[in-house]
């Protein structure tokens, strides 16, 4: 048997048979196993089967999002509870209707309590056939079960790990992570190009969802905004639906413990009339609609009340270029950082990471990740308590080639 094929059944055998043990599979064990599983290219063309394990996303003190997709369209449900509770299921209903039919399944369980650990195990019911008056179901198949915390009501810290401009390297994802050790973190963000440009579901898996369950994301949910080449390829619209950011949006604010993020989409770097894109983009009113949005954020209650400020873009507006993305970034951006006194902006985009201090034009250091080659790429750690923000930026041999701290 072909050994790829091989390792690719092995993965499948592990999430879908029901006899598996139920236990919950730390980050540090999956750590141990950093084989990133095959794509759906080299499954037998027929069997319902697990695409990928549950990943999750859009965290909250009352709720989590749970995301997996099938090979075959199935109905599909979570169940869950809370460690020695009774179990519960949850499914999504849009519009009066369950969700079903579908490959790639999405359930936002609610009311859950803060800062809770609940397990949970995703279920899949393949639909045979869909007949307006008769809908025939197929086999079941179950995942492993898994384990989640919820975050808590007002934590006084928060953690986080920051991965940027991957581009279709999937093996970088447990790489870097790996960097972190056991030491322990809330969530994950990606600061955009994780891919080079968008080809189809099977480069999604393969390269981001699969390396990220197998290193974490079962159990620790993750953020992502895009990047510039997110926005290329015939896949690029369909993108967005393989994720669920917070405010379902691909720019976002949330509070975590004494930090304000507020998380921008950049957009793409070349003038939106330019012949590769042939007539189809529009950031720059994309970008300006943004802008006001910022400002609505920046003068938010959140915002002004929080012990630190920080900014998460892919496109830095300084110290990347003179490109059309950086100069519109700065002119629509750029004064509004400065005006509200942002603390803080991390970035990628130019592939060399350094840390900005301060300088005429942006009165806040940017902390510029690197990437995607091997002694280029780096894991960005960001850890705050309510009297000191610290920064670390990891090279991908371990050794600390940036940091920054601010106290309060
Ligand atoms: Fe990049």
């Amino acid at each position: 048997m072909n050994q790829e094929k091989f390792k690719r059944r092995d993965f499948i055998g592990l999430v879908s048979k029901t006899s598996i043990l139920g236990l919950a599979i730390s980050p540090l064990a999956t750590l141990a196993d950093s084989t990133v599983p095959e794509s759906k290219d080299s499954l037998p063309a027929e069997g319902h089967t697990f695409l990928t394990q549950p990943y999750l996303q859009h965290p909250g003190t009352d709720g989590m999002t749970i995301m997996w997709i099938t090979a075959r369209d199935a109905y599909s449900w979570v169940e869950y509870q809370e460690k020695g509770g009774t179990t519960k299921k949850a499914h999504a209903v849009t519009d009066g209707m369950v969700d079903a039919n579908d490959r790639l399944h999405k359930v936002s369980l609610q009311e859950l309590k803060p800062g809770t650990i609940y397990t949970y195990k995703v279920y899949a019911k393949e639909i045979l056939s869909y007949e307006p008056y008769k809908i025939t179901y197929g086999e079941t198949i179950e995942s492993s079960t898994y384990e989640f915390t919820t975050l808590a009501l007002n934590p006084a810290e928060v953690s986080l790990l920051i991965m940027n401009d991957i581009h279709d390297r999937p093996q970088s994802i447990p790489q870097l992570m790996a960097l972190n050790g056991n030491d322990p973190y809330d969530f994950v963000f990606f600061n955009g190009d994780i891919f080079d440009y968008q080809t189809d579901e099977n480069q999604i898996i393969k390269n981001m969802i699969n390396p990220c369950t197998t290193a974490f994301a079962s159990t620790k949910p993750f953020m992502y905004v895009r990047g510039n080449h997110e926005t290329r390829g015939k896949f690029a619209r369909q993108l967005p639906a393989y994720f669920h950011n917070l405010d379902g949006g691909q720019y976002f604010s949330f509070t975590r413990g004494p930090v304000h993020f507020i998380a921008l989409d950049t957009g793409e770097d070349k003038e939106d009339n330019h012949p590769v894109y042939a007539g189809l983009i529009d950031f720059d009113t994309y970008r300006k609609k943004q802008a006001i949005w910022l400002e609505t954020q920046l003068k938010s209650k959140a915002y002004k009340k929080a012990k630190f400020k920080v900014v998460i873009m892919h496109i830095p507006h300084y110290h990347s270029g003179d490109g059309h993305g950086t100069l519109h970034c700065r002119e629509v951006f750029g004064p509004l950082f400065n005006k509200y006194k942002i603390d803080l902006m991390i970035c990628g985009h130019t592939h060399t990471y350094k840390v900005h201090p301060p300088e005429e034009g942006h009165q806040f250091p940017i902390i510029i990740g690197g990437g995607p080659k091997d002694g280029k790429r780096t894991l960005i750690k960001l850890k705050a308590n309510e009297r000191k923000l610290h920064l670390s930026m990891l090279a991908d041999n371990g050794q600390e080639v940036g940091n920054y701290e601010l106290s309060r």
